[in-house]
């Protein structure tokens, strides 16, 4: 796997990709890589893509200077999993790379709703800063595709409306939530969990299954949401969020309603670790 710290380094390489007719498959990452990340790489290779990753720790995005001091960093681990799934090259820039000293790259885009709901309520910032990123790592490797979490629910809404707004010449692939056997989602922060908060969470995947049953058993919305958080709470987590949403608009969904695209999203604490997840209680 060629490993590039520098843009002009991961350009040439990849000019030379497009001129042997290769298409670019990228999954832009934090890094402390796990196996969700690992299945964006291999979406993209079972495309045919030469799967590009990258690794930065995007300060922009971080609303919580804590929350960035303490974001898990391994870059030797990384670099054996994506070499191991057939990464073929990876992008590890230093911030003063990806944002020049003096060049405003930010994304200034009015999402409205979709930015002010959920994650966007409770990390003020949060996706004006991976709007940012995403554009800037987009504009510089220019993938054909371009691989995103599930996981990630609104984050995804939110990128899929940038390239749609920006006219963006790429495709957005939305990629399944890869879970641990006991249904938690995979995700970085998962490593700074106690062994007792590690035991609480999948309280989280409990919750969301429970309300899909019980969407789909047509209970009032506002009764499945004080279940979904009641089952929290027992498990000793301490709820943000519990919301059920249109999965385009992410507009509050009332009750059920036939052909109706919904998906339940919360944001839990396990202790002094904040855990996001989302089902899809229907499709459209
Ligand atoms: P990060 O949390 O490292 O996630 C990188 C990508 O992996 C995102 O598209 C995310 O949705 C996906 N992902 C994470 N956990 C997953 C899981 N359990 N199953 C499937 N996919 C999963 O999301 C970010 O980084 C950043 O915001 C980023 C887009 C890189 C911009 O900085």
């Amino acid at each position: 796997m060629h490993v590039f710290k520098k843009i002009t380094d991961l350009r040439a390489w990849l000019s030379e990709q497009r001129r042997r007719g290769e298409h670019i498959g990228f999954a832009p990452t934090m890094g402390a890589l796990h196996e969700g990340h690992l299945s964006l790489i291999r979406a993209a290779k079972a495309r045919g893509d030469v799967a590009v990753a990258s690794i930065f720790v995007n300060p922009l995005q971080f609303n919580d200077p804590e929350d960035l001091r303490r974001y898990p960093r391994m870059p030797e681990h990384d670099l054996l999993l994506l070499e191991q799934v057939g990464c073929a090259a990876l992008f590890m820039p230093e911030v003063e790379e990806v944002y020049p000293q003096g060049e405003d790259l930010t994304v200034r885009l009015d999402f409205g709703h979709l930015t002010q709901v959920m994650e966007g309520r409770f990390r003020p910032g949060h996706f004006q800063g991976m709007a940012t990123v995403v554009k800037r790592l987009l504009d510089i490797v220019k993938p054909s595709r371009l691989y995103m979490g599930q996981k990630d629910f609104q984050q995804l809404t939110i990128v899929a409306e940038m390239l749609r707004r920006l006219a963006m010449p790429v495709e957005l692939v939305a990629c399944p939530t890869v879970r641990e056997p006991d249904g938690l989602a995979m995700s970085s922060r998962n490593l700074r969990l106690t062994p007792a908060m590690r035991s609480a969470a999948p309280a989280i995947f409990r919750a969301l299954t429970a309300a899909k049953t019980d969407f789909l058993n047509r209970t009032p919305v506002e009764l499945l949401k004080q279940r979904a958080i009641q089952t929290l709470q027992s498990a000793g987590l301490q709820p943000e969020y519990f919301e059920v949403v249109d999965g385009h608009t992410l507009l509050p969904v009332e009750h059920w309603q036939p052909k109706q695209f919904v998906v339940a999203c919360t944001a839990a604490w396990a202790g002094d670790v904040r855990l996001i997840d989302n089902l899809i209680l229907q499709e459209g």
